[in-house]
């Protein structure tokens, strides 16, 4: 669709931010939990789940699979007792990626699965490839057909069998679906060169209420014994360390000293790090709330790494803090091979960004000016709605249903710390036009 049909977001620069700001469930936890409620042939509730478009999606996944739902506010009451594992429809999944852990649990608990193959997106092809040799590796046939990936479990109780796994790559959403297909599996599973995330945790104790038998989740080795069956869990899901991360960032660009929490603060260990060498500080106020005090910036390097080096998905957030900072810093994209989309949008403000490679040259420059420019992914439509907080002037950022999957109500809560940000629709708009 055009971008006249689609909203804006309008942002005053040179924000001045003050107070606190509630943080909400973390999206790549939610969305993970979902999946792995399919594992329990009963109840389960997920509490402080994020309000998001991806959430919203995989509700749909879960309902076209026949479970039931049911979500007041941040609760989600989730009942998989009939389920039917082929049915997850083709046109959600083209558009949430995530949709893809039904997989494992379908498969380690009915024998069988249909999904369709996720396709890339924005930031890279973002391939299967290591899920699937897991799953092969535990005794799923698994082959794709017309953009469909049909497995199933061959053997007289169709049940996947333990395994030994080593992934080339620390892969989250593998490490993922692998402890799902363990957890009802034959014997045990070890997973070597897992991803060791904050998300991964989460499942691993999820599923652990639930009744599984995991160890080493957080190391780059977990050990899964199957059991028979999992039972009813009632959960709070982890709050969003990206978000988290996103707000500490929008207080550094603004020179402004706010605190948010619920935080769990070793979760953002590498993002404070990196602030305390740009001239911020990051002080841990009682047990789960932080509060940045900015500092003039200075340039830095940045290297994207699986956890617990510093997190991709805040690459572009901290792309728009250097180009504001005193120096040249440079920025390694070792994660997904196309992550630098909103370098050029940021060069429309003012910014010196250039780009060899996966390597991002920065510059910093005095100040930035306001511009429309366009979201290309999510994290990228946080980094311009930041940079248009510290611009000169005023940012129109189209492309807001890449914000809208991933972070829950960003411009009422920077409102509500004072910065003046507003969402135009389309309608608004085109009355304004006859209007004018
Ligand atoms: C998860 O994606 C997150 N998404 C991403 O967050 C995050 O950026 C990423 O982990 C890395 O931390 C969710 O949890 C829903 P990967 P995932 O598998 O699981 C390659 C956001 O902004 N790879 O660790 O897809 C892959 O191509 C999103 O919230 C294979 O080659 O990430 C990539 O280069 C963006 N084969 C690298 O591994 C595979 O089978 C890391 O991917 C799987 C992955």
């Amino acid at each position: 669709m055009s971008a006249e049909g689609q909203p804006i977001l309008e942002i005053w620069g040179r924000a001045s931010l003050r107070g606190e700001v509630q943080i909400s469930g973390a999206k790549n936890s939610a969305l993970v939990l979902m999946a792995g409620a399919l594992l329990c042939p009963g109840d389960c509730r997920l509490r402080n789940v994020p309000s998001l478009v991806d959430i919203t999606r995989m509700s749909q996944i879960l309902t076209a699979l026949g479970v039931k739902l049911n979500q007041n506010n941040d609760v989600l009451e989730i009942d998989a007792r009939q389920i039917n594992p082929t049915k997850a429809p083709y046109d959600v999944v083209s558009q949430l990626r995530a949709s893809f852990f039904v997989i494992g649990p379908l498969l380690t608990r009915l024998g069988m699965a249909r999904v369709p193959l996720p396709g890339g997106c924005a930031i890279g092809a973002r391939p299967v490839d290591l899920h699937v040799r897991g799953l092969q590796a535990m005794g799923a046939n698994v082959r794709i057909e017309s953009g469909m990936v049909h497995a199933n479990v061959t053997g007289k109780n169709g049940k996947l069998k333990g395994a030994k796994i080593y992934l080339d790559y620390p892969s989250v959403g593998a490490t993922e679906t692998l402890i799902m297909a363990a957890t009802l599996a034959e014997g045990e599973t070890k997973i070597e060169n897992a991803a060791q995330e904050p998300e991964v945790v989460d499942l691993a104790n999820f599923c652990c209420q639930m009744g599984a038998r995991i160890s080493g989740a957080g190391t780059n080795t977990i050990v899964i014994t199957g059991v028979e069956q999992l039972h009813s869990v009632n959960y709070a899901v982890i709050p969003d360390r990206i978000e988290a991360g996103t707000f500490l960032v929008a207080g550094a660009i603004t020179h402004s000293e706010i605190s948010l929490a619920p935080v769990i603060p070793q979760h953002l260990a590498p993002v404070i790090a990196k602030l305390h060498e740009m001239g911020c500080r990051v002080v841990t106020q009682e047990r789960d709330r932080l509060q940045i005090i900015p500092g003039e910036l200075r340039a830095t390097d940045i290297e994207t790494l699986p956890y617990p080096g510093f997190p991709t998905d805040m690459q572009a957030q901290f792309m728009a803090l250097l180009s504001l900072s005193e120096g040249d810093s440079a920025i390694s994209e070792t994660v997904f091979e196309n992550r630098f989309r909103h370098a050029a949008e940021l060069n429309r403000m003012g910014a010196d960004i250039r780009l060899k490679g996966n390597h991002a040259l920065i510059r910093g420059v005095p100040f930035l000016s306001g511009a429309p420019v366009m979201a290309t992914d999510l994290r990228a439509s946080a980094a311009l709605v930041l940079a248009g907080l510290a611009a000169e002037g005023k940012t129109i950022v189209q492309g807001l249903h890449h914000l809208d999957r991933g972070y829950d109500n960003l411009e009422g809560k920077l409102q509500q710390l004072g910065a003046k940000l507003q969402r135009i629709n389309p309608q608004s708009r085109a009355e304004d036009f006859r209007r004018s």
